[in-house]
C-alpha cells in the first residue's frame, strides 16, 4: 500500500472515531483542535504500521534506474546528462568480445503468467517471450519474416504459438515455425522466427546464447532448497551498468579492492567520494578471499569464498561473522550461498545479462530461509546492494585496461581472464561502433 493510501486510511478512520459518541467518552464534547490532532495521530499510527509491516514481511524491490547509481552530476547537471557524459567521453580501451557464450537471465518466471507477452532487449536484439497455455516459457526473435511486425507489441499466445498483430500468422514457440497462416493454405517451408533456447529454473526464464547458433553445452543447476520451497523469495535488486561485461566476474577474483574499496562500513554510502570520511571510520569490514576455477567436467564454473567479518572500534565481532561461496556458473549467472551461525541461510542469484555491448543488467534475487523472518535476508540484500553499487560507482567511469599493471597479489585476476576466456570463441562479436549519445 502506497504511503498516502496508508494515511488517508489513518485519517478516515480518525474521522469516524470522531463521529462516534461511546459511554462516559464524549467525542463531540472535545474541541476542534483536540479531534484535529486524535484524527492525524490514527493517521499517522496506520501508516507506521503499514512500513512495519512492509519492513519486515515484504519483500525487498530494489529497482534502480541506468542513472540512478555510480556517476558524479556537478555544476548543476542533471544525474541522467551526467550518466551521457560519462559514457560518451570514457576512453573504451582495447575489448574482447562483447557478447560471451553462455545462460543469461531474461526476467523472473512470476513476471510472465500462462499465456502472456513481454518484450525483452538482451545482447543487442530484440526477443518476444511468452508462456504458452501448457506453461512453457517460449523465447524468439521479435520480428516476424512476414513484414516486419514485432510480435511482441500485440502479440497473442493462442496454445503454444504466438500469432503476429499485424497479419495473423502463427508461430510454434517450441521451434520458432510457422503453423499456420491464416488466409493462405499453404506455409512455406522457411517461414520461421529465431528461437532461443531457454529454460527456467530457480524461479528466473534464461536464455543460451551462443555466436555460432550452438545449442547449450552446459546447464544452470536448480538450487535445491529453492525448488524444494525451503528458502523463499525476500526481495532482489536491479541495477544497469556501463561497462564490458567482463569486468563485473573480474571482481570476484580482485582481492585487493576488497580490503579498499569495501572496507568502510555500510553507513559510509556508495559515492565513492565520502566512503572514506571520518564519521563512520569505526564501523569496518573485513575480507578473506580465495578465488579458484573448477576442474572438469565443471570448467565453465568457477568458486569465490568469502569470510567477511565486522570491527567496531578495531573489535571483531565474531557473532556476525559471515561465510559465502559465490559459485559463478558461465558468464551470466552466480549463485552466492551464505552461512551465518544464528542469522540462517540463504542463497543469493546474481546475474549478469548484457542489454548493449557496453550496458549490463545486474539482478540480485534474495531466496532464504522460509522461518527466518524477512528483515534479515533484506537487510542483507540491502548491504550487498550498498557494497555493490560501489563497484558500479567504479565501473562506469573506468576504462578497460586489456594488459593491466599487475603484481604478484593480483594473480587471481590474471587466472580469471584467462578462465573467462573460454567464453569467447572465433565469431564471438566485437565492439563495432560507438554510440555517440545514450538516451535513458
Ligand atoms: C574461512 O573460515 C573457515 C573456518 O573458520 C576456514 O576453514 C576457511 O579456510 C576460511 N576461508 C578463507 C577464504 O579464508
Ligand atoms: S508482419 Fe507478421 S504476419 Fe505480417
Ligand atoms: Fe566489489
Amino acid at each position: 500500500m502506497p504511503n498516502n493510501a496508508a494515511l488517508a486510511v489513518g485519517l478516515g478512520l480518525g474521522a469516524v472515531l470522531l463521529t462516534l459518541p461511546s459511554g462516559d467518552f464524549h467525542l463531540e464534547d472535545w474541541g476542534f483542535a483536540k479531534r484535529l490532532v486524535l484524527c492525524v495521530a490514527a493517521g499517522v499510527t496506520v501508516l507506521v504500521l503499514v512500513r512495519l509491516h512492509r519492513l519486515l514481511f515484504q519483500p525487498l524491490e530494489l529497482l534502480r534506474t541506468p542513472e540512478d547509481v555510480g556517476y558524479i552530476a556537478e555544476d548543476g547537471r542533471t544525474k541522467a546528462r551526467a550518466a551521457n557524459e560519462a559514457r560518451r567521453r570514457r576512453k573504451v580501451g582495447e575489448l574482447p568480445p562483447v557478447y560471451p557464450n553462455g545462460w543469461y537471465r531474461v526476467l523472473d518466471s512470476h513476471m510472465l503468467g500462462r499465456g502472456e507477452v513481454r518484450s525483452a532487449y538482451i545482447l543487442g536484439q530484440q526477443l518476444v517471450v511468452f508462456r504458452g497455455h501448457d506453461g512453457k516459457a517460449h523465447v524468439l526473435d521479435a520480428y516476424c519474416p512476414h513484414l516486419g511486425a514485432n510480435l511482441a507489441v500485440g502479440g497473442r499466445v493462442l496454445g503454444n504459438c504466438i500469432e503476429c498483430p499485424f497479419h495473423g500468422w502463427q508461430y510454434r514457440g517450441s521451434d520458432g515455425k510457422c503453423e499456420k497462416i491464416p488466409y493462405s493454405d499453404k506455409v512455406p517451408e522457411f517461414a520461421q522466427v529465431r528461437r532461443w533456447p531457454s529454460c527456467e529454473v530457480n524461479q528466473q526464464v534464461l536464455i543460451w546464447f551462443h555466436c555460432d547458433g550452438l545449442e547449450p553445452q552446459w546447464s544452470v543447476p536448480e538450487q535445491p532448497e529453492v525448488a524444494n520451497g525451503q528458502w523463499v523469495y525476500r526481495g532482489r535488486t536491479e541495477h544497469f551498468i556501463n561497462c564490458h561485461i567482463q569486468e563485473i566476474p573480474e571482481n570476484g577474483a580482485d582481492i585487493a579492492h576488497l580490503g579498499h574499496l569495501h572496507t568502510p562500513g555500510l553507513p559510509s554510502g556508495v559515492d565513492l567520494r565520502y566512503t572514506n570520511s571520518k564519521t563512520w571510520e569505526f564501523v569496518r569490514h573485513d575480507w578473506k578471499v580465495e578465488w579458484d576455477p573448477e576442474p572438469e567436467p565443471n570448467s565453465h564454473c568457477s568458486q569465490m569464498r568469502v569470510n567477511h567479518s565486522l570491527t567496531l572500534f578495531g573489535c571483531r565481532l565474531p557473532l556476525l561473522d559471515l561465510r559465502v561461496v559465490a559459485r559463478q556458473v558461465g558468464p551470466g549467472v552466480v549463485f552466492l550461498r551464505f552461512d551465518h551461525s544464528f542469522l540462517g541461510r540463504g542463497l543469493m542469484m546474481h546475474c549478469v545479462t548484457p542489454v548493449e555491448p557496453l550496458l549490463q543488467c545486474v539482478t540480485h534475487t534474495m531466496f532464504y530461509q522460509r522461518n527466518i523472518p524477512a528483515v534479515v535476508p533484506k537487510f542483507i540484500l540491502k548491504g550487498e546492494s550498498i557494497q555493490f553499487e560501489r563497484d558500479v560507482m567504479i565501473w562506469n567511469n573506468k576504462m578497460y585496461i586489456s594488459k593491466p599493471l599487475l603484481v604478484k597479489e593480483d594473480a587471481a585476476v590474471r587466472r580469471h581472464r584467462r578462465w573467462f576466456s573460454q567464453f569467447y570463441s572465433q565469431n564471438s562479436p566485437q565492439l563495432e561502433y560507438r554510440r555517440d549519445t545514450l538516451d535513458f
